[in-house]
């Protein structure tokens, strides 16, 4: 069996090498089911969402609830400090997620403030509390994704930490806070940090298509690959991959584009009444593109308040009756 054969054990999951990345306020219910039509036994991550948000929950947590048919589905969440670790823990455990992910990678100013996300890789004797905190509330897989350090490059040392701690696996998107999300991702960083410890380590970063994946193994040697940007709006991705890895090509026609998207703007109406069709504008210029008129469709679209408009919209410009 090859190595993109081979699938990864993350405590007692055992998955295959490309993962859906966390994307918050994308890779939601609606899209993770939209994934499932294409990729049955991937891992796919939801959206962060903070433990106190998740602990003094009173069943508003959209984020909580998902289908069946998503698993294996990993929750992640933010952390400051230890205080409802626990109580956030037994609500997502109870849930029937398959593993809990620790975001300490995030970048967003009004996280970092709050001493959650990235910031808590500048202060391990706080991050290794939290770690300690939850491992000892889990019993399902938990792992942490980072960055390549908060202002200083320190991912080496965090993910020796974490490992230490009892995490399961550990995602490494090796970029620094400061740098958001520009410049190149550092893969001979990820490389370093799967030379320092013996779990799983997954790369985050730049990895769209075969070519892509491809180089992210030769410079890196990691064990995963978390697929964000390159999910977006192309719920086919993970299998796209899949298929590539075994020679093969795939590639959805604009009939099965145009089913996608409306099948995703139907769940998304379910899912969330009829916020779905502002919280669909979101996807819609990532399935409209290409085209000379591509802009103006996507112009008016994004306006719309109809949701007949839109797909009948979506169909013209698939079926190419606007040109
Ligand atoms: C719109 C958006 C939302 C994101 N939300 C999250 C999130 O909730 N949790 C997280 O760990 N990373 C989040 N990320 C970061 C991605 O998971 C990923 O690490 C980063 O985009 C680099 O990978 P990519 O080039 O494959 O997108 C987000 C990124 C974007 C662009």
């Amino acid at each position: 069996m090859s190595y993109w054969q081979e699938k990864i054990k993350i405590g007692n999951l055992e998955v295959p090498r490309f993962i859906g990345g966390p994307l918050d306020g994308i890779t939601d219910s609606p899209f993770r089911k939209l994934v499932r039509g294409y990729s049955k036994e991937e891992l796919l991550y939801g959206e962060m969402r903070h433990v106190a948000c998740v602990a003094n929950d009173r069943g508003r947590v959209k984020a909580l609830a998902f289908e069946q048919l998503e698993r294996p589905f990993t929750f992640q969440v933010s952390a400051s400090k230890t205080e409802f670790i626990k109580q956030a823990c037994e609500k997502i455990v109870a849930s029937g997620v398959d593993c809990l992910d620790l975001n300490i990678g995030c970048p967003a100013r009004n996280v970092v403030k709050s001493g959650a996300g990235s910031s808590l890789m500048s202060d391990l004797p706080r991050l290794k509390t939290i770690l300690e905190t939850f491992r000892s509330s889990l019993e399902i897989p938990f792992t942490v994704k980072i960055r390549a350090g908060y202002k200083h490059q320190n991912a080496v040392d965090v993910a020796k930490l974490i490992q230490d701690c009892g995490a399961d696996a550990l995602a490494i998107h090796p970029r620094l806070q400061t740098q958001m999300f520009t410049g190149s991702p550092d893969y001979n960083l990820a490389g370093l940090v799967k030379k320092a410890v013996s779990i799983p380590v997954l790369l985050s970063g730049g990895i769209v298509n075969w070519t892509t994946a491809q180089l992210a193994y030769e410079q890196s040697g990691v064990d995963g690959y978390l697929i964000g940007r390159g999910l977006w709006s192309k719920p086919w991705k993970l299998h796209e991959l899949k298929e590539n890895a075994a020679g093969r090509i795939f590639k959805p026609t604009d009939e099965e584009i145009l089913g996608c998207s409306l099948a995703h703007l139907d769940s998304m109406l379910d899912y969330y009444g009829s916020h779905g069709l502002f919280a669909f504008r979101k996807h819609l210029p990532f399935y409209i593109k290409g085209g000379s008129d591509a802009s103006a469709v996507r112009a008016i679209l994004v306006r719309s308040v109809s949701v007949d408009e839109v797909k009948e919209g979506l169909r013209k410009f698939f079926t190419g009756e606007n040109s």
